[in-house]
């Protein structure tokens, strides 16, 4: 394995002598150069992150970070040479340089909050993956923090840039599928068996507290660790706010919808016999005034459901409407299937974010804040009731739930001493 002392990463990653002066732009003020981004956690999603954001007009990336020395000297090799980006295992080396004006958050769940909070808090503008919070109470603190700041907070929910999803919520909203009443979104992707770890110690030079962050003190498994952690309560959300949260997102956009009046939820782990503490098999039905919405979710079954394994469909009194991994399909009663555009696209979401920041216009981003915490407390939600395995009735607003102890203490988490939420504003 290849290691880096925090010594050499911080070397290594010394930041070039400004050409410019930088801090963070206000508000509704044009920025005249490139934006200077850096990305947080290096698993698959940052990494792609990192080519994303290079790859996008009048971007850099500024710095990179992950307390991973071994995934962290990966992308520095890769970027040597090209771009001379900060390298670090500390994100608060990003969060408090000046010349950085935006970051990226690819962490685990547990993480992604607590990293947005204290960005904003520095003046930086946030491009937070799915889902933007680990619990309830911390994407309201969110929502809260970028309005407050009126800085750039974009989901990682990349479909609302998607041609195919922007024209079938158009196509919805003009009448073409004509009532709606029913939405369904599909998660059947297969995930597999992750088995029963050994306790061991982290890899060398992890910075494992950092790892852990907010979530209690337990020992390293690799079950625990990158990428298996979305099956444990202290660091994921199971697979609703994993993939599920883009077909959520995608259903009560769809729908026009927001917080649900009740929440009808089941599951458990049914199939698998391992480490997962998160369901395989869930079923949640979100309650509207005029409309059910229904999340379906089997992680254990190789064939697909209405012709999709990941995909959303809304039933109309005219036909049917899919939006799927290959785009959006509308097959109106007497005729064929056409297509309305293609699918989830990353690179418009990643545009659309450096053009906002650049142009000082959060109002104009794609996938704002305030609709990633809607679908992000879908998610919990789910989960809760699911957990409390009794149906959630919530409050007018949809923010709280109404009369159930249990299932209000899991709006929230007890924060490891050290890494307790900064409050902004
Ligand atoms: N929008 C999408 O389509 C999409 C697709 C895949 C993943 N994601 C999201 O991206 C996130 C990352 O997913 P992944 O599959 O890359 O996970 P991963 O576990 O492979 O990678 C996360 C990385 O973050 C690092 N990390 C953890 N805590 C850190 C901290 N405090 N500071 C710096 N680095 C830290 C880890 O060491 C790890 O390398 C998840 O929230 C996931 O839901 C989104």
């Amino acid at each position: 394995m290849k290691q880096i002392s925090r010594r050499s990463v911080l070397k290594t990653g010394a930041v070039a002598a400004a050409t410019w002066s930088i801090g963070t732009l206000a508000q509704g003020a044009p920025m005249a150069r490139p934006l200077r981004h850096a990305v947080i956690g290096m698993g698959g999603q940052g990494r792609t992150h990192v080519k994303t954001f290079a790859s996008t007009e009048n971007c850099t990336i500024a710095a990179v970070c992950d307390v991973d020395p071994e995934r962290l000297g990966t992308v520095a090799e890769a970027l040597k040479g090209k771009v001379d980006a900060t390298v670090t295992q500390d994100f608060f080396e990003i969060i408090h340089n000046p010349e950085i004006d935006s970051v990226s958050i690819a962490t685990p769940d547990h993480w992604h909050a607590p990293i947005a909070l204290h960005a904003l808090k520095a003046g930086k503008h946030v491009y937070v993956e799915k889902p933007c919070a680990h619990n309830m109470a911390e994407a309201y603190a969110l929502e809260e923090a970028a309005a407050s700041t009126g800085l750039c907070v974009q989901h990682g929910t990349q479909h609302r840039s998607g041609d195919g999803p922007i024209a079938a919520v158009k196509f919805m909203q003009e009448g073409g599928l004509g009532k709606v009443r029913m939405a369904k979104a599909i998660n059947h992707q297969y995930r597999g068996e992750i088995g029963r770890a050994e306790e061991t110690t982290p890899p060398p030079g992890v910075d494992y507290d950092r790892w852990l962050g907010p979530a209690p003190e337990r020992p390293f498994t690799k079950n625990r660790w990158h990428y298996q952690w979305h099956w444990h309560w202290d660091y994921g959300c199971g697979d609703i706010g994993n993939d599920g949260i883009h077909q959520i997102d995608m259903m009560r956009w769809g729908m026009g919808v927001g917080y649900p009046k009740r929440v009808v939820a089941t599951g458990g782990q049914l199939f698998y016999n391992d480490d997962h503490e998160t369901p395989d098999t869930q079923t949640v039905v979100y309650e509207y005034d005029d409309c059910h919405l229904m999340y379906e979710m089997r992680l254990w079954t190789r064939y697909k459901m209405e012709g999709h394994d990941n995909g959303v469909v809304y039933y109309g009194d005219k036909g049917k409407l899919e939006v799927g991994r290959t785009g959006a399909e509308v097959t109106l009663i007497g005729e064929e299937k056409r297509k309305l555009g293609g699918p989830n696209d990353l690179p418009s979401n990643v545009r659309n974010f450096v053009e906002c920041v650049r142009a000082g216009t959060p109002d104009k981003l794609n996938a704002p804040i305030h609709e990633g915490v809607i679908s992000t407390a879908l998610c919990h939600l789910g989960n809760i009731g699911t957990r409390v395995s009794r149906p959630l009735t919530l409050s007018a607003d949809g923010r709280a739930i109404e009369n159930d102890d249990e299932a209000q203490a899991m709006m929230s988490r007890t924060y490891r001493k050290g890494y307790e939420l900064p409050h902004v504003g």
